[in-house]
């Protein structure tokens, strides 16, 4: 690092970040989502073009504003992020899963939209998996050196669950939240414990998303292959 008041530890790089919450559409007005706000993502990708890099910021339903000199590409379901995810990987110096990603998808699409039938209680929703993007990318590698980090939210034995998600994704850093009532979903701050695959785990106190996201871009820049 330099003199420079930003530390562009990132220039030259190009980082992919997925943000916000899919949406799997059940009918033309309807769908399962969730209650991800964006704000972590958007965190993520605003500090790390604030350190030089070339960010692609995958926006999945996030109504937050684009920030600025990121490249902002929406997407809706899943499968459309994990298109979107394998496209940006192609030549990306790391990739962070921030978005909440849905496990399961509807298993079918009504192309119009689902009526009431005449007193009839409604059928049961059946579901299907998506696709787990953080697992393919990390097993995968698309390039070379590549680092990838994913994000948990987690109960109960958190940094437990934490571990074992880790070493199941094949991820090289796992941020690791705990969630509980009023915690996490929607504010502005977040507390949390960044895991690494080779042991380390660093605490992050209480604070803004920001200083959560610079110290994911301090550990990922530690790990990057020189260039
Ligand atoms: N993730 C993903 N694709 C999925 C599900 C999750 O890429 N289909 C990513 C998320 O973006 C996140 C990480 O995996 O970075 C962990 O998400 P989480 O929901 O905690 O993991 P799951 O494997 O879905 O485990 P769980 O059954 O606890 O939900
Ligand atoms: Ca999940």
């Amino acid at each position: 690092r330099g003199a420079a008041p930003v530390t562009a530890d990132l220039a030259g790089r190009h980082v992919v970040v997925s943000a916000g919450g899919t949406r799997e559409p059940l009918d033309p007005v309807r769908f399962l989502g969730n209650r991800s706000s964006g704000k972590q993502g958007y965190a993520l990708a605003r500090t790390a073009a604030a350190r030089g890099a070339r960010v692609t910021l995958l926006a999945a339903n996030s109504a937050l504003p684009d920030p600025a000199g990121v490249d902002v590409v929406p997407v809706g379901t899943a499968r459309d992020l994990r298109e979107a995810v394998v496209r940006a990987a192609a030549d990306a110096d790391a990739v962070v899963m921030a978005a909440a990603v849905a496990d399961f998808r509807p298993a079918s699409y009504a192309t119009g939209k689902i009526k009431k039938k005449d007193g009839a209680e409604p059928e049961p929703v059946a579901l299907v998996r998506n696709p787990d993007i953080l697992a393919e990318i990390a097993t995968s590698r698309p390039r070379e050196g590549q680092i990838v980090a994913g994000f948990a939210a987690e109960t109960d034995d958190v940094l437990a669950h934490g571990r074992a998600k880790l070493a199941s994704k094949g991820c090289d850093l796992l941020v690791v939240n705990e969630v509980g009532e009023r915690k996490t979903f929607g504010s502005e701050e977040n507390a949390a414990v960044v895991l690494g695959a080779d042991g380390s785990e660093t605490v992050v106190p209480h604070g803004p998303k920001e200083a959560l996201a610079d110290t994911v871009w301090d550990l990922v820049v530690e790990r990057l292959p020189g260039k």
